[in-house]
């Protein structure tokens, strides 16, 4: 089983403990597909993650909007690329092109992490 790091804190504790769960989700999907874990139980925990990462986005969106925060739309616009690759994933799951999902898991967690350690951090700083 590979670990991962984890984001760095959040100063706001509502959004710091939905990143825990988040970036918990898709440490499990990389070890279950690292695992070569069956389809239906790689597709429960894809869409537990892309459930998940919807609702967190939007209550994200919902707090900048109300603070009006400067940096919204390209915020935006990460939160949707990272869906898009989700999506993308849902996909090869449901085609059964498993051999994409490693490289397409591990994408999504840098691409996170990265996302949480800078446009979140960003927003909850200029708080
Ligand atoms: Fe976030
Ligand atoms: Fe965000």
């Amino acid at each position: 089983m590979t670990t991962f790091n984890n984001p760095l804190p959040n100063p706001n504790p509502t959004i710091d403990g939905e990143h825990r769960i988040q970036v918990g989700l898709i440490n499990a999907l990389c070890n279950a597909v690292d695992e070569k874990r069956p389809a239906d139980e790689i597709g429960t925990i894809l869409e537990q993650l892309v459930d998940y990462s919807e609702t967190h986005f939007v209550s994200e969106e919902l707090l900048m909007r109300l603070d009006s925060y400067d940096e919204f739309q390209s915020h935006v616009e990460e939160h949707q690329k990272m869906m898009d690759t989700l999506k993308q994933m849902v996909q090869s799951q449901r085609e059964g092109n498993l051999d994409l999902l490693p490289g397409q898991a591990l994408n999504v967690l840098a691409f996170l992490l990265n996302h949480i350690n800078t446009f979140d951090r960003r927003y909850s700083a200029h708080r």
